[in-house]
């Protein structure tokens, strides 16, 4: 049974008693450290994807970001890059949210586990809720309850242009610990690549929807580095539409 199935059956469950069953418990929202306080609510964006008549993470992709597409243009990459063609069996996401790329994970690929790390509670659980996914207590930038070595993708989307350098500094040695030998490791940032001048100056002038923390940059330089010193080689790497410019998606593999 895979996780969109188990999700299903425990549906009439209810959040609680999901997550007592697991072991697991979710952290409210006020502690994504130096971040963008809140995700988008969650009540008002469910009924304004609902009187659109589109799922919450189309309309997200959509109305409320103007990329319609995006979030099926980066699993698409992926897919040709043959990350879902691996099979991976456990997947874990940083930041999920609305679940716009973990709903069409699931629809790629049928792992037994999909543990989610995400700050703000009432997505979390209704995540847990819908596709059956592992909520594990989220603080700070910490995997702790991921045993080493244990996942075969780990992911995090439009997670790490939100917060700040030193929160996604220290998610990234944590990604390269759970990450199994010859697992993936796939995240955005926005780097260089996607900060020409003209780029600059369209943030500058028509960005940052009043967030001090967003959108933060990162060196592509700086995460290459990192990661090699942890065995992961950067396998490959696309642009990908983010708000009024773009992030640069980054899929690196962890030696066998
Ligand atoms: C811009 S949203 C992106 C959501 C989703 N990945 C998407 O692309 O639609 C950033 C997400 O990261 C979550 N977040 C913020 N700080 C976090 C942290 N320290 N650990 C885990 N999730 C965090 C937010 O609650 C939100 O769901």
């Amino acid at each position: 049974m895979n996780a969109a199935t188990r999700g299903t059956s425990v549906l009439k469950s209810g959040v609680k008693r999901l997550l007592g069953r697991t072991g697991f418990d979710i952290v409210r929202s006020t502690n994504n450290r130096g971040g963008v306080d809140d995700f988008i609510p969650f009540e008002a964006t469910m009924r304004a994807a609902k009187a659109a008549g589109l799922s919450v993470g189309d309309h997200i992709d959509a109305v409320m970001n103007g990329t319609p597409g995006a979030t099926q243009s980066t699993i698409d990459q992926l897919r040709t890059l043959g990350v879902y063609a691996a099979k991976p069996e456990t997947v874990l996401e940083i930041g999920p949210g609305s679940g716009r790329y973990l709903e069409k994970t699931l629809k790629e690929c049928s792992p037994e586990r999909y543990e989610i790390y995400e700050t703000a509670a009432p997505w979390a659980g209704y995540l847990v809720e819908t596709f059956g996914v592992i909520a594990r207590p989220t603080a700070g930038s910490s995997l702790a309850p991921t045993p080493d070595g244990s996942i075969d993708l780990v992911q995090a989307h439009k997670v790490f242009n939100t917060v700040t350098f030193l929160c996604a500094a220290r998610y990234f040695f944590e990604m390269a610990r759970v990450v199994r030998p010859g697992g993936r490791i796939v995240f955005d940032v926005m780097t260089e690549t996607c900060l020409d001048p003209a780029t600059v100056r369209t943030w500058a002038t028509e960005g940052g929807p009043g967030h001090d923390s967003y959108p933060a940059a990162m060196p592509r330089g700086t995460c290459v580095d990192l990661f090699a010193t942890f065995g992961c080689t950067l396998e490959a790497s696309f642009v990908a539409p983010m708000g009024v410019a773009s992030t640069e998606v980054l899929v690196f593999v962890k030696e066998k």
